[in-house]
């Protein structure tokens, strides 16, 4: 298996769930394991009845097991400072307040979420090499593919900026000096350098997530599930991001034969309905069928996680 695992698919799918049961797997196999989770939520706390944060902490009862929480509010906020501060270092002080005021606006389009989540996600991917598997449990699909494609569509945007700001250098250098031999150049400005830098960031994501990356996607039967699982093999597949397979959850557990109240006659026609959604599933998508998790009584943790981790037909 690649080093970095992520598990995408709607909200409130089971992406937490299954990330967290892979991310068991992996452990209890002796793999050191980090799993990132990065919901609002929080849910992987609930998953391991504790508490984690920004920086990975291990998880009790295992020995190579460790859980971080990236909180998407405080990244957005974080993100919002460093941008002001690396622009204040190189705008005059007149122009501070207005460039302040700008960047707030555009932290607060739907886009910024996505910009700081990837930024950390790379930072994670950056600094994890102390790991054996580092597990996503990713926040969902449209955010998720949005965020995905900033390396390919932000690569062009620098290229464009960065020759201007070249040639702008080089004008007002002109202009100064006349003939002489330049006092500035190109190389050595701030501000390309921050754009080379945010380039080669998303470069290094972009390779990461196509060569050393594996994404799975959890669904559950119902039509709409499936739709959106097809819409998100389409986009991964676009941007050559390796769909390693997908995670029936949620399926309704049988009935036992003698049983024939309303209740189950209910989950008969239930069980029907949804065997023909994932018989669709395997016919019809490409990547394999990996796992059909039926739902627990509970939520799954504790002993349910480690018979969950069992189903997953994922290597480790
Ligand atoms: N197979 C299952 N059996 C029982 N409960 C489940 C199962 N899968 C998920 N759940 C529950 O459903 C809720 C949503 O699952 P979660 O993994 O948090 O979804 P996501 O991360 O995709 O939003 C949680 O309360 C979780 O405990
Ligand atoms: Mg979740």
């Amino acid at each position: 298996m690649q080093r970095f695992v992520f598990f995408g698919g709607k909200g409130g799918v089971g992406k937490t769930t299954i990330s967290s049961a892979y991310a068991h797997k992996c452990a209890t196999a002796g793999l050191d394991t980090l799993l990132v989770s990065t919901d609002p939520a929080h849910s992987t706390a609930d998953v391991f009845d504790q508490r984690f944060d920004d920086d990975p902490q291990r998880v009790d009862g295992y020995d190579s097991l460790w859980v971080m929480e990236i909180d998407p509010e405080r990244e957005v906020s974080e993100h919002l400072m460093e941008v002001k501060r690396a622009l204040g270092d190189q705008v005059s002080p007149s122009i501070v307040n207005e460039i302040d005021r700008q960047v707030e606006l555009a932290h607060q389009t739907p886009g910024a979420h996505e910009a700081a989540l990837f930024d950390r996600f790379i930072e994670v991917m950056r600094d994890s090499e102390e790991y054996d598997r580092v597990v996503f449990d990713t926040s969902p699909t449209g955010g998720t593919l949005r965020l995905l494609s900033l390396p390919q569509y932000l690569e062009g945007w620098i290229d464009r900026l960065l020759s201007k700001r070249e040639k702008s250098v080089d004008l007002y250098e002109k202009a100064a000096i006349g003939d002489m031999e330049p006092r500035r150049s190109a190389v050595g400005d701030p501000i390309i350098a921050r754009l080379r830098e945010r380039k080669e960031n998303f470069e290094f994501a972009g390779e990461t997530l196509r060569e050393r990356s594996q994404f799975f996607l959890v669904l559950n039967p119902d039509e709409l599930s499936l739709r959106e699982t097809e819409r998100a093999i389409e986009s991964y597949d676009e941007r050559d991001l390796p769909v390693g397979g997908l995670v029936m959850n949620r399926l309704t557990p049988e009935p036992d034969p003698e049983e024939d109240g309303r209740g189950a006659r209910f989950l008969r026609q239930r069980v029907e309905t949804e065997r023909e959604h994932l018989q669709r599933v395997e016919r019809e998508f490409t990547p394999p069928l990996v796992a059909a998790i039926e739902t627990r009584i509970a939520e799954v943790r504790g002993e349910l996680l480690a018979e969950v981790a069992e189903e997953l037909d994922v290597s480790i």
